[in-house]
């Protein structure tokens, strides 16, 4: 049995489109508890591009379940979570340049720095998670610096555009579950999945966790736009 964990950052993205205070993701934090998600995850960029410190400090403060944050390995954030001490913090890779993150971290070609800073959000009583590419060099090395959680990088296998693709990621991630499985660590999945390329990871039970975003803020907008049209058609009609 697996659980869901909901990125908010998109709902973040729609209200800084606008510069005003809506949408705001700490109701639909709330919202998505409500809805069955076990974990709320947001991403403190270092450009605030759509998660800022009032959301993390909100989140903190009302989250029921298990607040992931995701950042950088970098000094400020380090603070930042240390003060702030979510349940879990998610390490990721971050430029400035890209959209999203575009890949798991490499801790391969440095180790000392990410240990350090596992170390210093461990001190806190805060759990780790790296996010990794399927590659179980990265997992073991990810687990010899201290690592409590390893999630895997799906969006190669999400962003596949041909069947023999799809299939030949999804059993790279199969190999790393188990390399992961097998040194204790615990797993989550995520990037990239939606209503349809999640179903293949039925036959990976070992993956305890997944940390989706962008796919339910889209079934979000199809499921409720005509609800919400409908509302403010009934409204103006009648003027
Ligand atoms: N996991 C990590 C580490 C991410 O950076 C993201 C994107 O913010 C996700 C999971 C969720 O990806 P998506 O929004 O494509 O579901």
């Amino acid at each position: 049995m697996a659980r869901l964990a909901v990125n908010v950052d998109h709902v973040a993205t729609v209200r800084q489109a606008r510069g005003i205070s809506e949408p705001d993701p700490v109701l639909a934090a709330g919202i998505a508890e409500l809805a069955g998600a076990e974990g709320i995850i947001c991403h403190l960029r270092e450009d605030r591009r759509h998660i800022n410190d009032r959301d993390l400090s909100l989140l903190r403060q009302t989250v029921k379940t298990k607040l992931n944050m995701e950042m950088a390995a970098v000094p400020e954030m380090i603070g930042i979570a240390r003060k702030v001490k979510p349940d879990l913090v998610t390490l990721v890779p971050e430029r400035r340049e890209e959209l999203t993150t575009e890949g798991g971290l490499d801790v391969k070609s440095n180790p000392d720095h990410y240990k350090k800073g596992i170390s210093q959000l461990k001190e806190k009583g805060i759990h780790v998670s790296l996010f990794l590419d399927p590659d179980p060099v990265q997992i073991e090395i990810g687990h010899r610096i201290g690592a409590d959680i390893v999630e895997i990088h799906t969006g190669h296998y999400s962003e596949a555009k041909k069947e023999s693709e799809a299939q030949k990621e999804f059993d790279r991630i199969a190999k790393a579950v188990d390399t992961a499985f097998g040194l204790n660590l615990g797993i989550s999945a995520g990037h990239g999945l939606n209503y349809v390329n999640v179903k293949r990871f039925q036959s990976l039970p070992k993956i305890e966790e997944y940390s989706i975003g962008h796919s339910i803020v889209v079934r979000a907008i199809y499921a409720g736009f005509e609800r919400a049209v409908r509302e403010m058609a009934d409204l103006v009609r009648d003027f």
